[in-house]
Formats: structure tokens, C-alpha cells, sequence
């Protein structure tokens, strides 16, 4: 039986840490911890500002996460390099099991959407350059609602916009927070566990499968 597949996109089919490469000449050694600490960040202002119900799109969220990281590393940087470093974002790679993966799915039948935070403009242009696009019948994006992941009516929309019911949906995430939030919201969840040093939340809510890439999904969905 085919089934209905929202693909977060962000560290699960484009590695948004890879943006190290293009920190590197301003940050030097720490260009790794900085762009952890800036995805760190970028997902913390998207909670509070759903907990707070102050919503700015993941797109405003991402700068003011980077301008953050600056200033924490004590550096200068210039709107031109902001916007030059924010330009990168959209140019980010897929995983290597990615392309491989979708097709392999798609020739199972199965209905699969991107579903993220980012807002729908930008994800396509993400998903585009990164060969993605393609594969995927649909971009869901939260700035459709204007709150963020994980408020269940996030995941409630991506049901109802794959026209199925809340049970019979996936969600597929590489971030367990993710995984969980779709869980709690009643959706089926694969966590995509891309580094195998990740630690999942012990909340006692746990993923219907577990796979290391992509191409682990195929025959068992
Ligand atoms: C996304 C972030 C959460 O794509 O990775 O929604």
C-alpha cells in the first residue's frame, strides 16, 4: 500500500552544517562550531517564537540566528555578507543517499512532499539546485500557518494537504524533535538517524522506524 511522505528538508535532504566551507575565510578554525551554533539557533528562535506566538518566517529566523553567531564569536559582518552567507543557504547539497533514495521510493508508489519550516519560495529554490525538486510532488511549508514545527496544527496541515488522514501520514526527519512533534500530533514518524552518535529524546515517544539514510526506507514503509 503506497503511502503519504513529508520529507523534512534541513539535515535531512540537504546538510545545512556544510555552510562550515563558506564560514571558513571569516571564522577560520571555528567555522564548524560556528555553523552549529547558528542552526542551533535558527531552530530555538523558530520555538519561542511559536511559544510565543511572535511568527517571523524561518527566513528572518536564519539571519538574526547568524547575526547571533557573529556576535558570539566577537566578529563584524557586513549586510553584504550576511546576505552573501544567506544566498550559500540555498545552495546547500543533498545527502549522498538523497536523490537515490526519492527515486526509489517514488518507484514504490508512494505520495512524497517536502515539509519544512522554510518558507515555500525559498525551499524551491533550495530543492531546485540541490536536484530535488523533481522528485518531490509538493512543497508543505509552516509559513503557510504562521507558527513553526513542532505545533501539532503543523503537522495536522501536512496530513490535510497529502488528503489523508493524520494516522495514515508520515513524517520523515533526520531531527528527533522533529520525529516526535509528529508523533505527539498522531502522524507516523521515521527518524533518519544520519549520525550515529545522535541521541534521541528520552520522552518515552519513539519512531516507527529507524533507518541511517534513505535508501534504508525503501521496502519497509
Ligand atoms: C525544516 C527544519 C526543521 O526543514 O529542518 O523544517
Amino acid at each position: 500500500m503506497p503511502e503519504a511522505l513529508g520529507f523534512d528538508i534541513y539535515g535531512t535532504l540537504v546538510d545545512p552544517l556544510e555552510m562550515d566551507e563558506h564560514l571558513r575565510e571569516m571564522v577560520g578554525e571555528g567555522a564548524d562550531r560556528f555553523s552549529a551554533l547558528w542552526r542551533e539557533k535558527q531552530i530555538e528562535y523558530t520555538w519561542r517564537r511559536g511559544l510565543m506566538r511572535e511568527y517571523a518566517d524561518f527566513g528572518v529566523c536564519t539571519r538574526q540566528a547568524l547575526d547571533f553567531a557573529a556576535l558570539s564569536f566577537g566578529l563584524e559582518i557586513s549586510d553584504d555578507g550576511r546576505e552573501g552567507l544567506v544566498e550559500e543557504y540555498q545552495n546547500l547539497r543533498p545527502f549522498p543517499d538523497v536523490l537515490c533514495g526519492l527515486e526509489r521510493l517514488r518507484s514504490e508508489g508512494h505520495t512524497m512532499v517536502a515539509f519544512s519550516n522554510g518558507v515555500e519560495r525559498t525551499a524551491r529554490v533550495l530543492l531546485e539546485r540541490a536536484g530535488v525538486l523533481d522528485h518531490l510532488e509538493a512543497v508543505v511549508s509552516v509559513d503557510d500557518l504562521g507558527t513553526f514545527k513542532p505545533d501539532p496544527e503543523v503537522y495536522r496541515y501536512l496530513a490535510r494537504r497529502l488528503d489523508r488522514p493524520v494516522g495514515e501520514t508520515w513524517l520523515v526527519s533526520s531531527n528527533g524533535w522533529d520525529v516526535i512533534g509528529a508523533k505527539s500530533a498522531g502522524l507516523r514518524a521515521a527518524w533518519v538517524r544520519r549520525n550515529p552518535a545522535t541521541v534521541f529524546d528520552p520522552w518515552g515517544i519513539e519512531a516507527d522506524l529507524v533507518v541511517e539514510n534513505l535508501e534504508q526506507l525503501v521496502g519497509k514503509l
